[in-house]
């Protein structure tokens, strides 16, 4: 799905940023060109890098996802 019109960016091409290491909001201006014009896709890009960078830290973080899972269930 396109999520920046103006620089036709889509959902994917933020997966793969993400992979290569953007972080921020401005990482995805500079690579890709997200919100760099009319600013509309800026919120629906946030929801995506933000959804992205919690499947990255699960991937690289597995046991630690695990064990708070085991954690809030003991309590
Ligand atoms: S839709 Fe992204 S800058 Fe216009």
């Amino acid at each position: 799905m396109y999520i920046c019109l103006c620089n036709a960016v889509t959902e994917k091409d933020i997966h793969q940023a993400v992979c290569e290491g953007a972080c921020f909001m401005r990482d995805l201006r500079q690579r890709l060109g997200v919100a760099s014009q009319c600013g509309r896709c800026a919120t629906c890009a946030k929801a995506v890098l933000d959804q992205e960078m919690q499947h990255s830290r699960a991937m690289q973080y597995p046991m630690h996802q695990h064990s708070r899972s085991i954690l809030k269930q003991s309590v």
